[in-house]
């Protein structure tokens, strides 16, 4: 279970958060929508532990303080984030990359075969190049590749929080099929949490989230459920959800 309380993070003297609660159940998908710039991929970063944030408040996983610990320290309880914008390592291969993650977790090598078996088949599940495999991690990918690849992270990893920055940003609608369908296929065999941070209803179609979160200015402002997503593409922000976040400072 994820408790955050009262979280404000700042960079540079420049405050991003600005107080936010939200609590992640196990086994329970969360989705959150908000305007650009307003702290969305900054919150993934925090509870990923990324040093460039200044943090203060809570923010627990099963009780264990992550504000305390590194990002090896998070991805070892088990928290994974795919990025919104997954970056390309040169010289280092995805099967490396996964194998070495995984042996360190497990605290000792782990069996080439089954790993290669494994990582086969979730590259068929993604319906992605196997040819790819051993060259370096997401050199040449285009940005939806990057986007499949970190869902081959994702099922290999085998974490039990999930959090998707815009997974679906720059995947076209065959491949949003593809990547839903197995994000639902491991959590339904995980009962992993999910946190989907999304600007579109699309991907809620597939991942039907059992509460949406407005962001706003640094904050959760409104919840809600599916239907909260469908208004926000309907309406916007700036109708509804900003305007009466303004009128309360
Ligand atoms: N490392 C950083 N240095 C300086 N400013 C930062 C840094 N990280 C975030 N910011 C600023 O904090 C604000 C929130 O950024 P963040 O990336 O969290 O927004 P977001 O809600 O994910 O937006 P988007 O929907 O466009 O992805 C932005 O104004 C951004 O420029
Ligand atoms: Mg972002």
């Amino acid at each position: 279970m994820l408790i955050i309380k009262n979280l404000k993070v700042s960079v540079l003297d420049k405050k991003i958060l600005k107080g936010l609660n939200l609590e992640i159940n196990d086994g329970e998908i969360h989705a959150i929508m908000g305007p650009n710039g307003t702290g969305k991929s900054t919150l993934s970063k925090v509870i990923m532990r990324d040093e460039n944030y200044s943090v203060d408040g809570i923010v627990k996983y099963n009780g264990e303080d992550i504000l305390k610990m590194t990002t090896d320290e998070v991805a070892r309880l088990g928290i994974f984030l795919a990025m919104q914008y997954p970056i390309s390592i040169e010289g280092v291969s995805n099967a490396d990359m996964l194998r070495t993650a995984l042996s360190i977790r497990e605290g000792k090598s782990i069996n080439l075969f089954k790993f290669v078996n494994e990582l086969e088949n979730a590259y068929d599940e993604l319906n992605f190049d196997k040819n790819t495999i051993h060259s370096s991690i997401n050199e040449g990918f285009s940005g939806g590749e990057r986007k499949k690849n970190e869902i081959i992270g994702m099922k290999m990893l085998k974490p039990s929080l999930i959090i998707l920055d815009e997974i679906d940003s720059g995947v076209d609608v065959d491949n949003l099929k593809i990547i839903s369908k197995n994000i639902l296929k491991y959590k339904k065999e995980s009962n992993a949490s999910l946190l989907i941070i999304t600007h579109y209803p699309h991907i809620l179609k597939y991942i039907k989230p059992d509460y949406v979160h407005i962001m706003n200015n640094g904050k959760i402002v409104k919840t809600g459920d599916y239907n909260l997503a469908l208004s926000i593409l309907e309406n916007g922000y700036e109708a509804s959800v900003v305007k009466e976040d303004n009128t309360c400072e």
